[in-house]
């Protein structure tokens, strides 16, 4: 029997498979090369990049609860300069898809940092952030206004020729006119959605338990509100679209290329089971075959309206 072809585009970058590891639970893409070959991945988003180091939000910095999690990591990171000097190289290696995160206090601050990336040769793409809970500057702060988001997507777009997307936020009423405004912006493609704000309360030392008060909700909790935008998200835009939320197994994934997504992110069940993301490309193969499907766009947006 012929192989199932898992290929998929995201603006002009081709994935091997539509499966790729969320920023923020894969480290800078070398962490889990003990268990299996990155390589294997249709990408690699690596952790957010700053301009400048960042120490990050004080601890405890994740909390479980139940059917997930919450962070507020503060999007610490060793800063874009020592992740060209020292990750850069070793990532080069992978037969992957390398696709950089990036973050800024400021629309010249994301700016910056794409300009250094775009220098690179290995990162194959952006994706910018801006719909962080987590951080006093920047992330959500950006995304929750279509004015804000135009402005940071734009002064991007001005510096960094390469494939750019835009991670969205849905802590937001209406997303569209925030699509609409990174679209105009000059995003390529959009991947959604980032987490949920939330708290939770440690009852006999009556403080919440995240050093920072609140954070980001995440996990299986969260894929029926990510799958509903990812639902709306596509009806609204022609930008390809990247599902992210609770995806654990290839069950979960399917459901998202049915309502449009054109690839898929996995995150916070890299923490339960590293070996996800590979046992969910195996799954969508095994899927196709059984229903006679030669090609992933065949399921892609295939979804029955009632
Ligand atoms: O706190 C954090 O670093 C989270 C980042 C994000 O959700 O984008």
């Amino acid at each position: 029997m012929k192989e199932v072809d898992l290929t998929t585009e995201i603006g002009g970058l081709r994935l091997k498979n539509p499966v790729l590891v969320a920023s923020g639970t894969y480290g800078y893409g070398l962490d889990y090369r003990d268990l299996y070959d990155p390589g294997l991945l249709g990408g690699i988003i690596v952790k957010g990049l700053s301009l400048e180091p960042q120490e990050g939000n004080p601890p405890p910095r994740i909390v479980e609860t139940p059917c997930g999690m919450l962070n507020s990591i503060g999007l610490a990171n060793m800063g874009v300069k020592e992740f060209v000097k020292v990750q850069l190289p070793l990532l080069r290696e992978l037969d992957t898809h390398i696709i950089a995160n990036i973050y800024g206090k400021t629309s010249e601050e994301y700016q910056e940092v794409a300009q250094i990336l775009g220098d690179q040769e290995g990162i194959s793409a952006l994706e910018v952030n801006i719909s962080c809970p987590n951080v006093k500057r920047g992330g959500l702060l950006f995304g929750a206004e279509p004015i804000s988001a135009h402005e940071v997507i734009s002064s991007v777009r001005r510096v960094y020729k390469k494939t750019l997307i835009a991670k969205l936020t849905p802590n937001v009423t209406d997303i569209s006119p925030i699509i609409k405004a990174v679209e105009e912006g000059g995003a390529e493609a959009i991947s959604l959605i980032n987490t949920l704000r939330g708290m939770a309360v440690d009852i006999h030392t009556r403080r919440p338990k995240l050093g920072s008060g609140f954070g980001g909700l995440s996990g299986p909790a969260i894929k029926p509100i990510a799958l509903y935008f990812v639902y709306r998200a596509v009806r609204s835009t022609n930008l390809p679209v990247i599902g992210i939320g609770g995806i654990v197994d290839a069950e979960d994934a399917i459901e998202f290329f049915l309502v449009g997504a054109k690839a898929v992110q996995v995150g916070t069940a890299n923490f339960v089971n590293p070996k996800a993301p590979i046992e969910i490309i195996e799954g969508i193969r095994a899927y196709l075959e059984y229903h006679q499907m030669g090609d992933i766009k065949e399921l892609i947006n295939s979804l029955k309206e009632c």
